[in-house]
Parts: C-alpha cells; structure tokens; sequence
C-alpha cells in the first residue's frame, strides 16, 4: 500500500489556497500565508490514511466524496490547538465569580416573575478537553449562590469530537493542574490512578455538545444564555468570521448578558455590538438591555 512520507508530497501554493479557503469557510479559522508548511504537516497523515496521492486529491475527497463530512469532522481534529487548563486567566474567573455571578443573581431576583427565571446559563464555547467548563461549575458551586431550587446548567461546546471524548470522561492528568491549587485539588476532584476525576456535584452541572461556532444551528435550544466564555478560541480565526460569531453570540445572550474572551483577543475593531465593561485585570463584554441590531 501506498504512503506518502513527510519528504515526497509537497502542498503547492495553489493547493494550500484552495484548502485553506475551505477550512476557513466551514471552521472560521484561518491559516495566514506563513503557516503553510505547518498545515502540510498537520494534513499529511490525513492523506496516508486515505491512500491519496497529492493534497489536490485530499482537497477533492473534502469537497465532493461520499464520505466528506465525516472526513471535515476528522480533519479539524488535526487543525486545532487544545491547549487548556482548571482556573486558566485566574483575573477573569474572579470577576466572574465576584462581580458576574452577583450581578445576575440581583438582577434575576428584582425582575417580576423572578420564581421562574431562577435559572443560570453559562456557555463555554470552544471547551476542548472541559476543563473550561468544569471550572466555571466549580466556581458557580464554591459561590454558593445558586443552589436551593436555582436551575444551573453549564454548557461545553467543541468541533472537536477527541477533546469532547474526554471532556466527557472528565479524568484529568497533571497538566491541567498546573494552576490549581492543592485545596482545589482536594475539593473537587477524586485521585483516580495517575490521573484525578471531576467529582459528581461538578459533573451534573455540565453538559457536551458538539458544535461548530460558524453554524447557528449548533446552538439550537441554547438561548437565552447568561455568560459565555469564549477564549483562546477566536484567536485563529479571520476578522470576517469573528464578527459572524460575535453576532451569533449576541443573539444567544439575554440583554445584560457577559461574554468573556481571551485576553489576547478584542473585539474592538470588529464591532459595536457589546458595551466593554473594565474590571481591575479583566475586560468583559456586556450585551446592552436594549440591544441594538446591526453591526
Ligand atoms: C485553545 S482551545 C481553548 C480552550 C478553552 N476555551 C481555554 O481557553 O482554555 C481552542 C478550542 O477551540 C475549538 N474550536 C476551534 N474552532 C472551532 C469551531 N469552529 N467551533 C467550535 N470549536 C472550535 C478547538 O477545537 C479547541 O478545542
């Protein structure tokens, strides 16, 4: 059987175009013209696994094979960063906890009906292997604010099938401790082998899904949402399909609703639409009461 190896099948430039064009247009991200030979290398065990021959006939099983969106579904695997960690931009998550968690709790309680709407919503979106995730529910528990007939529900949405697997497994391994501190440790995991798992009360607040941040139907049955944090995720993704999500975002959120970003990314340049709202360490998007429509 035939493999190509890393030495004999190049990624011509036209070919990375029409590749990188499609990447973008289904996933968002976009690979800049210096990262051509990194994603050759990314893509190249994709090819070895199919038996094909050059990166255009890798290009034409995506676009037209029977078998493409299961092979778009495995290729993103290969082309995203998961990198992430419990308690990760610790400033963030203290404003959350202090200021956000707070906020919406006074305000759902003042509003009429407020029996009803004793409900919490919170999204990670892009949680890659849920440590995100799992750590927002931790902190919602260790605020103790929100129990006793509150209805907490924290979502973790991914595009990636491999890091929603042990999301869902929830056992994690000493990289993801490297911010967490030992009385953490202790509260909210068990030692299981080399490795600790999330306990019961975290997990029950934490729901997975798989979805793609550029197609609005992945959210279905989400909204109205409360917080979402969407960090490290925008990153690699163009200013056209960040701003697609920006407005998929503010659709999801209750007016007042908080989006959080990663610190690396802004949305300042790209749109109007949140009112940015500083804390001391921290920036965070706010959904105005009257939400205004447009860009
Ligand atoms: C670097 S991780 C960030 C994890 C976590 N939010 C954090 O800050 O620690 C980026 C994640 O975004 C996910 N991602 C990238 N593009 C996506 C898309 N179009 N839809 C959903 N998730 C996406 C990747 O699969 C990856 O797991």
């Amino acid at each position: 059987m035939y493999h190509p190896s890393d030495h004999d099948v190049e990624l011509s430039e036209e070919e990375f175009r029409l590749l990188r064009d499609l990447i973008h247009e289904r996933f968002g991200l976009y690979f800049e013209g210096n990262q051509q030979a990194s994603l050759r290398s990314r893509l190249l065990g994709r090819l070895a696994s199919l038996d094909l021959m050059s990166f255009e006939d890798y290009y034409h099983y995506l676009r037209f094979g029977p078998q493409r969106a299961e092979e778009l579904d495995r290729m993103v695997s290969h082309l995203t960063n998961n990198e992430t960690y419990f308690y990760r931009e610790s400033p963030q998550l203290q404003v959350f906890a202090e200021h956000v968690l707070r906020s919406i709790k006074e305000t759902k309680l003042a509003s009429a009906g407020g029996e009803r709407k004793r409900t919490l919503r919170i999204l990670s979106a892009g949680c890659s292997t849920g440590e995100e995730a799992h750590t927002l529910a931790m902190l919602v528990y260790d605020s103790a604010q929100f129990f006793w007939n509150w209805d907490v529900q924290v979502v973790g949405l991914d595009v990636d099938h491999q890091a929603l697997e042990k999301a869902r497994r929830a056992v994690y391994f000493h990289n993801s401790f490297r911010s967490l501190s030992p009385a953490q440790l202790e509260r909210h995991f068990t030692r299981q082998g080399a490795g600790a798992s999330v306990k019961d009360a975290i997990r029950r607040m934490v729901t997975l899904r798989h979805g793609n941040l550029v197609e609005p139907a992945s959210f279905d049955g989400l909204a109205p949402l409360d917080v979402i944090f969407c960090r490290n995720v925008l990153i690699y993704f163009s200013d056209a399909m960040i701003l697609k999500v920006a407005r998929t975002f503010h659709a999801l959120l209750a007016p007042g609703g908080y989006l959080f970003l990663g610190h690396a990314e802004s949305l300042s340049r790209i749109t109007d639409l949140f009112t940015p709202v500083r804390f001391q360490g921290a920036m965070v998007y706010q959904k105005p009461l009257a939400a205004a429509e447009g860009p």
